[in-house]
């Protein structure tokens, strides 16, 4: 099982951390408690919860985006986690075919059919499907035209790769497939009239291309203006801009991220689709205290006392030993800086923020109940 890296919180022997001294940065992460702000919209009623009341309250779709590679099919996991603890049963799904999920979970390929893949603490389960938009047309053919799923009629349309042809000439149908999907899982009842999910999970595609994905009504509207594509996407539409919705962004404390995550909200924002938290990954405490890192970077960096830090460590404290250690430590404070910028620019959202370290071992099941646990505890869910 992976664990937070607790060599970040260690105190270096090369600067030895002043313990009168707390790193400014320390209330800032895993005990972080969200910026509690509503977005500039208006949208939202000001998040002013009870500690014990989660951030999305009335949410029945979480949505997942964010930069490639910054984390949205680990977090998607863990808030599903979070969402299902307690005894609810949640729907996490993925739309790009490319198994994130079932390697997170460690099972077979995910397929078009809802799956249990865990249970969360406290009892609670996490279902899990791909959903891809052949199985999505066939199932829509079935929902309202009574068209078997593996009649002769589907097997043609299969086999002349008809759905393939109609979704390259049509982008905007396979998103409206792929979304109409979700929308379906939301809305569905069970048979007692209730709820089917409690909630829905979705790893979304990453930010360049989440506003279009999720606009579909925009998508759609060179290609039908009447019928029943028409009143799938008005129908999608309507769920996907509706409070029962919240499209979180997922980011690394690093320019680009920080910066696709700004351009996300704006782009989300302008479509009118309602934006949720800021999930920040991978966050790495500072392994100075302020006033070290300070003089890292100005360069006057008591060389003295790194090299009687380095002996009472029992080392060789050699001059070049010394310059190393002085120049890892003007890199490790320029990259602190930086953070602290997209930290400051991320806060300038106004949206609950959450926080999660980045992790010593490979993300596993293990990792994802720690980091579910960590997004409960800021209020996430
Ligand atoms: N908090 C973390 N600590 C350590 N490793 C992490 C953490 N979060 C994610 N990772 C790792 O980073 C990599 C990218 O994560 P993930 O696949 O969740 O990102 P993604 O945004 O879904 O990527 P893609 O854009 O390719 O779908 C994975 O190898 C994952 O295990
Ligand atoms: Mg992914």
């Amino acid at each position: 099982m992976a664990r937070v890296t607790s060599t970040v919180f260690a105190t270096p022997a090369v600067v030895p951390a002043d313990s009168s001294e707390r790193s400014r940065y320390s209330d800032k992460t895993l005990t972080a408690k969200p910026a509690r702000t509503g977005p500039a919209d208006g949208g939202r009623p000001l998040l002013t919860y009870a500690r014990d009341v989660a951030d999305f309250p009335g949410v029945r779709l979480h949505v997942v985006t964010g930069k490639g590679g910054t984390g949205k099919t680990t977090v998607a996991a863990s808030l599903a986690l979070a969402l299902a603890g307690g005894g609810r049963k949640v729907l996490l799904a993925e739309v790009e075919g490319r198994q994130g999920l079932a390697q997170l979970f460690d099972c077979p390929p995910l397929r078009y059919e809802e799956r249990k893949v865990a249970v969360a603490p406290g009892g609670g389960d996490v279902f899990a499907l791909s959903i891809d938009p052949e199985d999505a047309l066939l199932d829509y053919l079935h929902m309202f035209y009574k068209l078997s799923r593996t009649g002769v009629a589907a097997r043609t349309l299969r086999r002349m790769g008809a759905i393939e042809f109609a979704t390259t000439v049509a982008p905007g149908l396979r998103d409206v497939l792929l979304t109409g999907k979700v929308k379906e899982a939301v809305v569905r009842r069970g048979g007692n009239g209730t709820a089917a999910y409690d909630a829905v999970v979705l790893d979304a595609p990453p930010t360049g291309r989440i506003a279009r994905f999720l606009n579909i009504s925009q998508e759609v509207s060179g290609l039908a203006k009447v019928g029943p594509i028409k009143a799938q996407s008005d129908g999608v539409m309507a769920v996907l801009r509706s409070q029962r919705t919240a499209i979180h962004l997922c980011t690394l404390l690093e320019e680009m991220p920080v910066q696709e995550t700004i351009d996300g909200v704006a782009e989300l924002e302008q479509v009118r689709l309602p934006v949720g938290g800021v999930v920040v990954n991978g966050i790495r405490p500072p392994l100075l205290p302020p006033a070290a890192l300070s003089a890292a970077e100005a360069g006057t960096l008591d060389r003295a006392q790194i090299a009687s830090g380095l002996e009472k460590a029992a080392l060789d404290a050699p001059d070049d030993l010394v310059d190393t250690l002085v120049g890892e430590a003007g890199d490790h404070a320029v990259r602190v800086a930086l953070e602290e910028r997209g930290r400051d620019s991320l806060g300038a959202l106004h949206r609950p923020t959450y926080e999660l370290p980045m992790l010593a071992e490979a993300v596993d099941l293990g990792s994802l109940y720690e980091l579910a646990d960590m997004l409960k505890a800021q209020g996430m869910a």
